[in-house]
């Protein structure tokens, strides 16, 4: 059915395998360059997300790990969309054979207020976050980089991959994750899936040495990647902040950037310092930040990469405006394919 014959009260349900088939990791790394650029220059209405504690989540973990439901709002105005990411997480799930994270993006046109999608959000959520480490790899990694460290072998260590090989040449991975067979399961599909060869280690050191991209993708509660094994010229990408990685980074480095001041913040000097391991509080400060993306690198009031030996290194905490606006885009491409389903809710 074309998305103008429904009738208002009929929405599209757009799962995760139907996400996956449509978003290619080209189309994500565009939109989510379209956003960093739309939320610096002052298009995106958001907010920090809304959450709601199941537990104390400074207390002893409960059995399934503490609760936590959270909602992301965004609105988009140069798309006409807004969108919000209902997100539930238990970090022991797997225990009870449930995924530890799980969320639904619910898109609605704000010209008229119409809900139009309930979209797979976990899927969406895995490829943005590639998708905001390819972006700032694509500032301050050299445009050179042909080797790629892959540290943590989960769903975003396959999404960094996926989005890392769009922008640079890449010719070799090499691959660590604390369950071996993780690593060597992402090593046949990804090496099947990009064509590249793919190499398993046994340690993180011997992971990074030598490599231009190193990605830190893991769900470590400490630091697993030291300041002083990365060598000159090497970008890395962290996706948990300085949880899993070594916050000299952030100071021995030449360049740290995050994604965008508005959110990242929270995670440095706001609230959530020393709430989820990682930072506690005066670790680090703005001083230490070199530039963001969305209001400095974009525009150019900064420059990226100025030297090929320089050791740099992105965080980004994620935010709603880049949940909201790859969900955006899955909609649009399931209405071009005629996929998805169809429901009416009123
Ligand atoms: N910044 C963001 O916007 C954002 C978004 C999504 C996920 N994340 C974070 O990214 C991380 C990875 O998420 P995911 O969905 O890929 O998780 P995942 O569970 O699919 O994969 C994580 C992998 O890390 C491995 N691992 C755990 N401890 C390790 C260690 N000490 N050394 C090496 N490997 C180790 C696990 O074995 C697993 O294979 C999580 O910490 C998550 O919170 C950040």
């Amino acid at each position: 059915m074309k998305s103008a014959d429904r009738s208002p009260g009929e929405i599209l349900v757009i799962s995760r395998d139907e996400v996956e088939a449509l978003l290619t990791p080209g189309a994500c790394v565009d939109r989510v360059l379209d956003t960093f650029r739309w939320v610096g220059s002052g298009v995106v209405e958001q907010t920090n997300p809304v959450n709601l504690y199941v537990h104390d989540r400074l207390g002893p973990e409960p059995e399934f790990g503490h609760g936590v439901v959270q909602a992301f709002p965004a609105m988009i105005r140069p798309l006409q969309r807004a969108a919000v990411k209902w997100l539930g997480s238990y970090r022991q799930n797997p225990r009870r054979g449930l995924p530890a994270i799980s969320a639904l993006d619910l898109v609605t046109d704000i010209e008229t207020g119409m809900p139009l999608a309930l979209v797979d959000g976990t899927s969406v959520t895995n490829m943005r976050t590639g998708g905001h480490a390819a972006a700032g790899a694509k500032y301050l990694a050299r445009s050179d980089s042909e080797v790629v460290a892959i540290i943590g072998c989960g769903n975003e260590g396959r999404t960094h991959l996926r989005t890392l090989n769009v922008l640079f040449p890449i010719r070799e991975v090499v691959a660590f994750d604390i369950h071996q067979s993780a690593a060597s399961g992402f090593a046949d599909e990804m090496s099947a899936e990009l064509g590249v060869s793919i190499e398993v280690t046994d340690s993180v050191e011997s992971a990074v040495a030598g490599a231009d991209i190193v990605c830190v993708v893991t769900t470590a509660p400490m630091p697993v990647l030291m300041e002083d094994w990365v060598e000159p010229g090497t970008h890395v990408c962290a996706a948990t902040g300085f949880r899993d990685v070594d916050k000299r980074c952030a100071t021995r480095f030449d360049k740290w950037a995050v994604g965008w001041y508005g959110r990242d913040l929270e995670w440095i000097e706001g609230p959530e310092v020393g709430k989820l391991g990682g930072l506690q509080p005066g670790d680090l400060s703005k001083a230490d930040i070199y530039a963001d993306i969305s209001t400095e690198l974009m525009p150019g009031l900064r420059p990226g990469r100025e030297r090929d030996e320089e050791r740099t290194i992105m965080t980004h905490m994620g935010m709603p405006a880049l949940d909201a606006a790859v969900a955006a885009l899955v909609y649009d491409l399931a209405i071009e394919a005629d996929a998805g389903t169809w429901i009416r809710v009123f």
